[in-house]
Parts: C-alpha cells; sequence; structure tokens
C-alpha cells in the first residue's frame, strides 16, 4: 500500500529514527561527493498555493541529486484554479507522477487528495502542519547535541502549524516540549490534548515567555503572522511583543542554547537580528538538513528498495 506524510502522526519513532540515520547517511555522502541514485526514473511532482523558497527547491533539488526529476507547479496555473475537484486531479496525477509534494491551506483537502491518489503524498505545509519541517529540525537537534532525550524544547510565538508538527513531534518521540503562546494564539486545543494524551515525554502550554525559557536548549521561533493571516499582522506585531527571541529572552536559557527557526525570518519581530545572526543561531544549517531530510523521506515513500 502507497504511504503518505499528511502528518507527523503518519510516522511511529522507529520511522523517525530510521529517517534521522539515513538523512545523516546522506548528507555524509554528499560531503564526500559519492552520488545516489536511488530514485532514478522517479517524477516527483510539487503543487504550492502558498509561496516557497526552501521546502520547494530543496526537494526538486533532492529529487535532482538522488537521480529523478521534479515538476513544480502553481496551483493557479492548472485546472484547479476553475474548480476542477481535487479528487479528479489526485487520479490524473497519479497516472503521470510517482509522488506529490503539496503546499496548500486545507489539511482537509490535502488528506481528500490523498484518500483519491495513488501515489505518496506529502505535505509541504498547510494551515494546520508543516511536517517535514520537524523532522529536518529534529535531525539538526540531533546533529548539535547528539540526543533529544533530556533536552528542554521551547516553541516561543504562535501556535500554529509548525507548532503543531512539534506537538505531533512530542506525541511520537516523547520529547520535553513547552510551548509559550499568548491568550487567544495558543496551539488547536484537540492536537494539544492528543499529544499530552500519548505523549511519554512532558508538554505544557505556558502564557509567559520569560517562565517558558527558563533552562531551555532549545528556544524555536517562527512568524507571527503565517501565510494566509498577513491582514492579521499588525495587530499581531502588538501582541506578540513580548514573545520576540531576543537577547534578554535567551539569558534565561541554558548557557549553551540552540536558537532555530523555520525561516523566512522577519528581523526585529519574532527574533532579534543579532540572535538570528549571533553564535546561538543555528538557522542556517537547520536549513541545509531540509535537503538530507526530503531526500529520506523521498526514498521511504517513492523508491522500490
Ligand atoms: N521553512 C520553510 O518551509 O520555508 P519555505 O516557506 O521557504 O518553504
Ligand atoms: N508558520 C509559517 C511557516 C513558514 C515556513 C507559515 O505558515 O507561514
Amino acid at each position: 500500500m502507497k504511504k503518505d506524510l499528511l502528518t507527523l502522526r503518519d510516522l511511529n519513532a522507529d520511522d523517525c529514527e530510521a529517517l534521522f540515520m539515513r538523512s545523516f547517511e546522506l548528507k555524509q555522502r554528499r560531503a564526500v561527493g559519492i552520488p545516489d541514485r536511488t530514485l532514478q526514473g522517479k517524477t516527483l511532482g510539487l503543487i504550492f498555493d502558498k509561496p516557497s523558497t526552501r521546502t520547494r527547491v530543496s526537494f526538486e533539488a533532492a529529487m535532482v541529486q538522488l537521480g529523478g526529476t521534479s515538476l513544480f507547479l502553481n496551483t493557479k496555473d492548472t485546472q484547479l484554479i476553475r474548480n476542477e475537484p481535487i479528487a479528479d486531479t489526485a487520479r490524473v496525477l497519479s497516472r503521470y507522477l510517482d509522488g506529490l509534494v503539496v503546499r496548500t491551506y486545507s489539511q482537509d483537502l490535502l488528506m481528500d487528495l490523498a484518500s483519491a491518489a495513488s501515489i505518496p503524498i506529502i505535505n509541504g505545509l498547510t494551515d494546520l502542519y508543516h511536517p517535514c519541517q520537524v523532522l529536518s529540525d529534529l535531525m539538526t537537534i540531533l546533529e548539535k547535541r547528539g540526543r533529544l532525550e533530556g533536552l528542554k524544547i521551547v516553541w516561543v510565538g504562535d501556535g500554529n502549524n509548525v507548532a503543531h508538527s512539534w506537538l505531533n513531534a512530542a506525541a511520537i518521540l516523547g520529547l520535553n516540549l513547552v510551548l509559550a503562546c499568548p491568550e487567544g494564539y495558543q496551539p488547536d486545543e484537540a492536537i494539544l490534548a492528543a499529544a499530552v494524551k500519548d505523549t511519554k515525554g512532558k508538554i505544557v502550554v505556558l502564557s509567559d515567555p520569560d517562565e517558558a525559557v527558563r533552562d531551555a536548549d532549545v528556544i524555536y521561533t517562527d512568524v507571527w503572522a503565517s501565510m494566509g493571516h498577513e491582514s492579521e499582522h499588525e495587530r499581531r506585531k502588538k501582541v506578540f511583543k513580548p514573545y520576540q527571541a531576543n537577547q534578554r529572552l535567551l539569558a534565561m536559557a541554558k548557557q549553551d542554547v540552540m536558537v532555530m527557526h523555520c525561516l523566512p525570518a522577519h528581523r526585529g519581530e519574532e527574533i532579534a537580528a543579532d540572535v538570528l545572526e549571533g553564535a546561538h543561531s543555528v538557522v542556517w544549517d537547520q536549513a541545509e538538513n531540509k535537503l538530507h531530510m526530503h531526500k529520506a523521506i523521498l526514498e521511504r515513500l517513492m523508491s522500490d528498495h
């Protein structure tokens, strides 16, 4: 049966472990110039109806580097914009392609597409989740720290799609995850409750960012207004001001705290410029790791072996 990656709940801890191992191996092999051709002859489609730099380019580069090819489609250039049903689109694309990365608004639409498709469907970000992002973020933490156990990972800011994928990660991997979000911007209650129920770790949601980051090993932040919420940007800037990842906040965390951001970053909003560019920031390695993790994901879902 074909496998999809629609949320991190499609994976268990062993699946994640295999992805981490393979992404490290692929990174190492690329570093020493060993070519991999595990997806030779395969074609990946990407249908995006939100902008993207990293996710699009890392998936497309991953395909080429693994011997396959990719095809990028902006939704507005397809018949979807003229209301061709998603299920019809899914069935037709399944006849041409070997896998599809989708970036869209609605998680329900993604799930409908996946049900009608006979090829693997990968969530490249929806309003609700960003699973591939958090897999490469976890890879980055493992790369820098050698472990996930015992680390205090603190999410500061909006309880958004990336935060939801962190909750799912905490559920399947038993992380120690603290989220500091303003009232009214906390994560989805059902996603939070399911994660709290299933985790062998610890999940706490607070509204005080200072309390949350105490002794943090990782501080993670993201934009205050995600794609689709641009009209709320000015209002959100006021509400989220105390949640900026700046030197004052970092001083309350562990001395060797790692600062992460999925990018794109807004300097002077969710993150101070000197923190983004500072010694604690791992954001560029974090962005690079999307390439290696996406290769591991594509192999897992699309390879014949
Ligand atoms: N982090 C991330 O998903 O970036 P893009 O929006 O550029 O793909
Ligand atoms: N939460 C952000 C992530 C961007 C990669 C958004 O959805 O816009």
